[in-house]
């Protein structure tokens, strides 16, 4: 045999991490309990077993929180909730600290119990997972220093209910955790009940260190649990990472609670290989998409997308790289491959293989040996998927990848674009201005250019429309745990309900009031689709005119118009600033005719609202150009850039109190960041917006960009919460319709933002403008790029 030979035949020997402390400390603990109020307590209910997914051996048993145990955690946070936020942030940066100093110490433990509880290779549980959860963190203990002089006047919410998944057990509780301690929060969270030992040992430490009882509860459970704590009228704040599915549950669950939520779910990423891309980091890269944690990642590149003149050498080349891979026993430190969390979601993966299959796609499967023992599933790709195949839609959320070719830059958009999900994208080009181009148009929370799956504590993370909406890490991470200064008003009163509501009728008809006004759709006036008007009364009951009744015929027309609009988003921020200023500038020249009409309403401070309209389009419009991104330092060789890129077209339910400076507090953030809207007037007092239109065409606001209409209030709101092409609402009516437009919303999972269903102070700038409108105004698109040695 020659030397040849031998180097062809060497394999790797075994290269076993120990396993022995960590099966110890599982040895002393028969049943996982939970963490209440600083004591570890044991289960009141049934427990189920907890499994090492590559061996079935049964580690232990976790309890399945009750009704109780998570009101005594809720409780217990509350409780510990006031002198927590009222610490210095210094104080609470130290606990944070220390919690990160802890982990790292013990950093080889928590790796191999992870990856004992989840079957994830130890490589990557040590390389990867237990490393940014440290960083998470020092991250954020660095911004409980920083809160005060970063947030000033913001304060924390109260009591977080987190629920987290299997995939990434102890890294997705330092997400959730590691901001909403920071910001001065108190929490309850879930572990899966897959995964539950990690999240039990970080336990461990955060009494270790003597972080105050109450601070950190941690209930163990299912979905049911889950369901208690979201549910819990103690909890200011739900963030959830796990299956859309769940999130719309969710949603629904708690519209109309009052409880801010952030959801973290699932996706269908693209990952585009041009025909200029460096193949070899290319096929390095798919093995860190999908291959990397079993494939059971969220933003995972699954659905590669190649350009046709590469697409069989790229193929090839994936086929041969899949030769190299090796799976096998998760704690060996060789292995690239190793469990899937539970032999159910190897059910799952091989059910949809298996449809694939049947659907016409070929299978190319890694050659690696798999144990016949544990939930192993050998890595591969898909060909022959169709866009319209399953697989091609769905969430594998395991280690195989679809794709699919492509000719042209637009194709490859158009094919990235074409999912309902939009959480992450990988680009791979040598051509910096195509990688660019992709990133900007591809809808995506995240976009990795010539790179895939890096994560930093200070790059937000999140996705666009059904992958949920929030961010984690960085600062736009921060805000999701805290609130602005608010003075709360009185509860909104439902609007009168439509009176004299009959066919559109002339002057002829109706001698003593004006004709009916028309509804504004895609730069132009339209007559309401059901051809009905109603009455608006003034001060003391005075008929002041008739205002078109829009249906959902009007709605659709009107988000169709707006779509079509879609420029306004390219325009330079100054173009779009100096089309506000010259709608102040047109206001202005109306501003007696405004005044005579608020009057006419009955609203209090007519004149006031005119003026405070003209400034508040001014402020929007200066904001326009400098309400920016950030570019954030994350990791060497990369530059990290997070861009406030608009939603789209955004439906907005304007106020009944201020009729003018109500419905312009909404439209101007909204388009000053390069949304389009369909704003739904006041129900009451609907004939100031009709005025507006007169205003807005002569403003130069292209056609279908502002589009306005009237009519019975919450009909319209549910059309446009329900209508999958909003991207985004605001609501500002009543509590009922609150709750309303919440429950609609979780068709799309848009994100809503409402006032509560209370009323406030338009006319002060601190209640009716500011930077929090213009931040609800866009989504954050992180952006990676190569940078630097
Ligand atoms: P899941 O969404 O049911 O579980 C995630 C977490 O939510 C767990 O802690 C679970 O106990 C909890 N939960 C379940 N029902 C709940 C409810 N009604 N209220 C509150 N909490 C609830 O996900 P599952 O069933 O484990 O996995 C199914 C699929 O979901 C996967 O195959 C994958 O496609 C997707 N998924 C996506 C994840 C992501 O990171 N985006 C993570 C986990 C799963
Ligand atoms: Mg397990």
């Amino acid at each position: 045999m020659t030397i040849k030979d031998l180097m062809q035949t060497m394999d790797y020997g075994p290269a076993p991490e120990s396993a022995t402390e960590a099966l110890a400390w599982i040895a002393d603990r028969p049943v996982i309990g939970h963490f209440i109020n600083g004591r570890f307590t044991a289960p009141e209910g049934e427990t189920v077993e907890v499994v090492n997914p590559a061996t079935d051996a049964v580690l232990t048993r976790v309890g399945l929180g009750t009704a109780t145990e998570v009101d005594a955690a809720v409780q217990a946070a509350r409780a510990a909730f006031p002198k927590w936020a009222a610490l210095p942030g210094h104080d609470r940066a130290r606990y944070l600290y220390a919690l990160a100093r802890h982990v790292q110490k013990r950093e080889r433990f928590f790796s191999v119990l992870e990856t004992l509880d989840n079957g994830k290779t130890i490589r990557e549980s040590r390389d990867i997972d237990v490393p940014l959860v440290a960083r998470h963190f020092y991250h954020h203990a660095g911004w409980a220093e920083l809160m005060a002089d970063d947030f000033p006047g913001h304060t924390a919410l109260g009591v977080c209910g987190q629920i987290i998944p299997w995939n990434f057990p102890l890294l997705m509780l330092a997400w959730k955790v590691a901001p909403a301690l920071a910001a001065g929060n108190t929490v309850v969270l879930k572990p899966a009940d897959l995964t539950p030992l990690t999240a039990y040992a970080f336990a461990e430490i955060c009494a270790e260190i003597g972080l105050p009882p109450g601070v950190l509860n941690i209930v163990n459970g299912d979905g049911a649990t889950g369901a208690l704590i979201a549910g819990h009228e103690g909890v200011a704040k739900v963030a959830f990472t796990g299956s859309t599915e769940v999130g719309r549950v969710i949603r629904r669950q708690i519209a109309g609670s009052g409880k801010k939520l952030s959801l973290e779910l699932g996706g269908k990423s693209p990952f585009i290989v041009f025909e200029d891309a460096d193949l070899d980091a290319a096929v390095e890269g798919v093995v860190d998409a999908i291959w990397f944690n079993q494939g059971e990642v969220c933003c995972a590149g699954s659905r590669l997308l190649v350009q046709e003149g590469i697409a069989p050498r790229f193929f090839d080349r994936l086929r041969k790289r899949m030769e190299t891979l090796r799976g096998g026993d998760p704690l060996d430190k060789t292995m690239d491959v190793g469990a899937l969390v539970s032999r159910k979601q190897l059910a799952r993966i091989n059910g949809l293989l298996a449809q694939a299959e049947a659907e016409g796609a070929t299978l190319h499967r890694a050659p690696a040996q798999m144990p016949a023992q544990g939930a192993f599933c050998a890595p591969g790709f898909l060909t022959g998927t169709a866009p319209a195949h399953t697989v091609s839609q769905t969430e594998i959320f395991g280690p195989i990848a679809t794709t699919l070719t492509f000719r042209t830059p637009d194709e490859a958009i158009t094919l990235a674009n074409d999912t309902r999900y939009g959480l992450a994208a990988s680009v791979w080009s040598q051509n910096i201005d195509r990688a660019i181009e992709i990133a900007a148009k591809v809808k995506a929370g995240v976009v990795w250019i010539n790179a895939t799956n890096i994560f930093d504590a200070g790059a937000p993370f999140g996705g666009f429309r059904e992958s949920g909406y929030g961010r984690e890490g960085g600062r736009a991470g921060m805000r999701e745990y805290l609130t602005a200064p608010a003075r709360p008003g009185k509860p909104r009163p439902d609007p009168a309900p439509l009176s004299g509501v009959a066919p559109h009728a002339g002057k002829a008809d109706r001698p003593s009031i004006d004709v009916t006004a028309k509804l504004y759709i895609g730069g132009k006036q339209a007559r309401a689709d059901g051809g009905q008007s109603y009455t608006v009364t003034g001060k003391g009951g005075v008929a002041l005119g008739q205002a078109a009744l829009a249906n959902r015929k009007d709605v659709r027309n009107a988000v169709e118009a707006a779509g079509k609009a879609g420029g306004w988003g390219g325009v330079t921020a100054h173009n779009r600033a100096q089309v506000l200023y010259f709608l102040a500038e047109n206001l202005s020249q109306r501003a007696e005719e405004f005044t005579a009409a608020l009057a006419a309403c009955g609203t209090p401070k007519p004149a006031e609202e005119v003026a405070a309209t003209l400034r508040r389009a001014f402020w929007y419009a200066a904001q326009a150009d400098k309400f920016d991104g950030t570019v954030t330092a994350t990791k060497s060789n990369h530059v990290t850039l997070t861009v406030n890129e608009p939603f789209g077209t955004m439906g907005l339910i304007a106020p009944d109190e201020a009729p003018l400076l109500g419905l312009m507090s909404l439209i101007l953030p909204a388009i000053a960041m390069g949304n389009r809207v369909v704003a739904v007037a006041s129900q009451s007092h609907p004939l100031l917006a009709t005025r507006l239109y007169q205003v807005l065409e002569t403003s130069d606001i292209p056609g279908g960009v502002v589009n306005l209409l009237t009519g019975t209030r919450d009909e319209l709101a549910k059309t446009l919460a329900e209508h999958d092409d909003v991207a985004a609402l605001w609501y500002c009516g009543s509590a009922s319709g609150v709750a309303m437009v919440e429950t609609a919303s979780a068709g799309n999972l848009k994100p809503v933002w409402t006032d509560q269903g209370l009323t406030r102070d338009w006319l002060d700038p601190a209640q009716g403008q500011g930077r929090d409108f213009l931040h609800r105004a866009v989504q954050v698109k992180t952006i990676w790029l190569p940078y630097g040695a």
